[in-house]
């Protein structure tokens, strides 16, 4: 699509020849040269003919008709996709930076994820083909099973107490009990709170105070390589300083003794002889369906609100296009339920389309290497869904673990979380897909509930590297500082200029900060992403990163100023900063400069303890790949930290100037420790 990118529906794009191969992937490339490198990319990549032949989107009409009325679009796929109890008249509603969609329309999300397919006789369909981490144990859950374990466990919560517009925390492993335990919060109209397992009980804790949870739902331990996650011991420790959660269910899933509290409730014991069917409560379009906590640019994690209607017909449309998805087509999105790409592709999407999908307890690399191509083969997978960060871990590991496996039954490829660099693409192209299946780079985030940049992947000739262009409906544009737009390949700030169904409605507990994160810097109309992106000539969208002070660690969300007021809680620790630094494998890693109180002195293991410490404080994914102290943290004369610099010196880059320094000794010394910890040369 050349010129105004979907402003102006035309041909799909001319099609270059495919030029030479690049060499392979420089892990010691630096952020810049990786954009660089990205922006260099000139391969393209047609949609391959048998698939485009079959393909569900298969034309450009979709674009055009967005293009003409996106309004109008969306209220058609919401009759379409949907079964409302009422059916809306109203579409977008906009006082910006606040809108509703279908806001008359009344529904309940988990009729359309279970009801309505069982309604109409499909039953006896998979649901989840359950893979668990010990290779040999599965489980097959069918829509009708889905349906009853809902409605018994809605049965239950009511029981306890949970009514419509209370909160629920769930923390748990990926196990079919987790959609039971989000789809029947949804069913009583509890809007759910979804912890990933990973974090610790303080951002457990946190999470449930800020959403004032009424309920928890846990296990008494998850399974991680083999070895056991205390779930409910940390669960625990998280309600002692979570005191408006009044009752806590149990699964069990190892059946080690756990401890227990006067509070507690085993869900057997809870759901036992409860009613198989649970009358659902009807839900406006606009009332809570869930919240989700991300990271922003201060420590207190943001809880993103998203409500009923528009999040499911988002997910629903973008799930069905965007992975051409068929009646006998078999699902596998890899992430963890606990962030927003398993929300809206493993549990929401999927299930509104009736979807048959993978869902895998373990570890991709547990027992070994090939655990996801022994279940892609086991389970036929159609189309298949992960991280960019996975995928380079597989180029690395070689191919002869892909090779072990039969994956002739994928059809489609998927990645999203962060940028792919262009090898990691084509190997993914060639080896995984057989170079018979298009990949679809798609650009979303916790806020925007579903994808909004993407291929479809029937219609849009790709190019490694890039998310292309804009999924029908959604205007995204780059701006300059002022908000202008900027000239085709420079960079600047990605927005989006105006609503769309799936967007988060406000943060919650904290309008003031929903409007001042991310929509003042160029009014009120205009959402600000956070990323920095570039559109080439064509009009694909290229992202650059984060421009704000979030860390990407292998598609994983973390704040700066979080990382910093935990290390500042430790005894030993003054001060502290923390950058994100080029990465080839995760994108990026953690690096923390500490400044020590007086009496503590500089050692490998103090800095390793301040490693596990933030580990330990916010979940692992957070553990700084390095601590460094310092005699003093780069300032300006005026006190601030030079964040600039920090940077620099923990990507081994050149410093620049650093005449402003109050003390320009200090760089020289904290890039001498970084490059000795990093394992650089000097
Ligand atoms: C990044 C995950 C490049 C981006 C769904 C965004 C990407 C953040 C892509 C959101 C992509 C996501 N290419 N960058 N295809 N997808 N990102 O909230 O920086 O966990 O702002 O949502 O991930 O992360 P979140």
């Amino acid at each position: 699509m050349r010129g105004r990118g979907h402003a102006e529906p035309g041909p799909l794009l001319s099609v270059p020849a495919q030029s030479e191969q690049k060499g392979p992937f420089m892990p010691e490339q630096n952020a810049e040269t990786l954009i660089e490198g990205l922006l260099l990319e000139q391969r393209t990549f047609e949609p391959p003919e048998k698939f485009r032949r079959q393909a569900l989107i298969s034309d450009d009409s979709v674009y055009r008709e967005a293009a003409a009325d996106f309004e109008g679009f969306w209220a058609r796929l919401a009759t379409e996709f949907l079964t409302w109890s009422r059916e809306p008249t109203k579409r977008l509603e906009w006082t910006p930076p606040h809108c509703t969609w279908f806001e008359d329309g009344v529904l309940n999300a988990s009729v359309n994820c279970l009801d309505r397919h069982v309604d109409a006789g499909r039953g006896d369909r998979v649901a989840y083909h359950w893979e668990g981490e010990a290779p040999g144990e599965a489980r097959t859950v069918t829509y009708a099973d889905l349906l009853r374990e809902v409605c018994k466990l809605a049965n239950g919560l009511k029981s306890i107490g949970i009514e419509k517009g209370d909160r629920v925390g769930i923390y748990m492993g990926m196990l079919c009990e987790l959609p039971v335990a989000m789809l029947a919060c949804a069913r009583i109209g509890a809007a759910h709170i979804v912890v990933f397992g990973g974090f610790s009980a303080e951002s457990l804790a946190e999470r449930l105070r800020d959403s004032g949870a009424k309920a928890l739902i846990t296990q008494d331990e998850g399974w991680r390589k083999g070895a056991k996650v205390p779930l409910k011991a940390n669960a625990d420790r998280a309600c002692a300083q979570a005191p408006g959660v009044e009752r806590v269910v149990v699964l069990r899933r190892t059946g080690d003794p756990v401890p227990w509290e006067e509070h507690d409730i085993w869900w057997h014991d809870l759901t036992e002889g409860a009613e198989e069917t649970c009358e659902p409560e009807p839900m406006g379009a606009e009332d809570a369906l869930f919240l989700l906590h991300t990271s922003g640019s201060t420590a207190k994690p943001k809880g993103a609100l998203h409500t009923t209607g528009g999040y499911l017909l988002h997910a629903a449309v973008t799930h069905k296009w965007i992975f051409d998805i068929h009646e006998d087509s078999v699902w596998w999105c890899a992430a963890d339920i606990g962030w927003v790409t398993g929300h809206t592709y493993i549990v929401y999407g999927p299930l509104t389309n009736g979807t048959t999908s993978v869902l895998f307890e373990g570890d991709p690399a547990y027992p070994d290497w090939d655990r996801h191509w022994q279940i892609v083969e086991r389970y036929r997978v159609s189309s298949y869904y992960t991280a960019p960060t996975l995928i380079r871990s597989f180029v690395k590991m070689g191919e002869e673990y892909p090779k072990r496996h039969d994956l002739s039954s994928l059809r489609l490829l998927g990645t999203v979380g962060e940028p792919i660099n262009p090898e990691a693409w084509v190997w993914y192209w060639q080896v995984i897909g057989g170079g018979r299946c298009p990949i679809v780079d798609t650009w979303w985030q916790t806020e925007t509930g579903g994808i909004l940049i993407t291929p479809l992947p029937g219609v849009v000739t790709t190019k490694p590297g890039s998310a292309t262009i804009p999924f029908p409906g959604i205007e995204p544009e780059i701006v300059d500082e002022h908000g202008n737009p900027v000239d085709r390949g420079a960079g600047g700030f990605l927005v989006v200029k105006r609503p769309w169904p799936g967007m988060f409605r406000t943060l919650f507990g904290d309008d003031e900060r929903y409007v001042s994160t991310y929509f003042t810097q160029f009014g009120p109309e205009v959402y600000v992403t956070g990323d920095g992106a570039k559109q080439d000539e064509d009009g694909y969208f290229w992202l650059m990163g984060r421009i704000d002070d979030v860390i990407n660690v292998a598609g994983h969300r973390l704040s700066t100023t979080e990382i910093e007021s935990t290390l500042v809680e430790h005894p030993a620790v003054a001060e502290a900063a923390a950058t994100g630094a080029y990465d080839p494998q995760r994108g990026q890693r953690i690096v923390c400069f500490v400044l020590l109180k007086s009496g503590f002195g500089a050692s490998d293991e103090l800095s390793q303890e301040l490693r596990e410490f933030v580990a330990d404080k916010i979940g692992k994914i957070a553990r700084p790949a390095a601590v460094l102290f310092g005699e003093d943290l780069p300032k300006t004369r005026s006190g601030k930290i030079m964040r600039r610099l920090l940077k620099n010196i923990a990507e081994g880059d050149d410093l620049g100037d650093t005449t402003t320094l109050r003390d320009p000794v200090i760089v020289d010394d904290l890039k001498r420790k970084a490059d000795a910890a990093l394992g650089r040369s000097a």
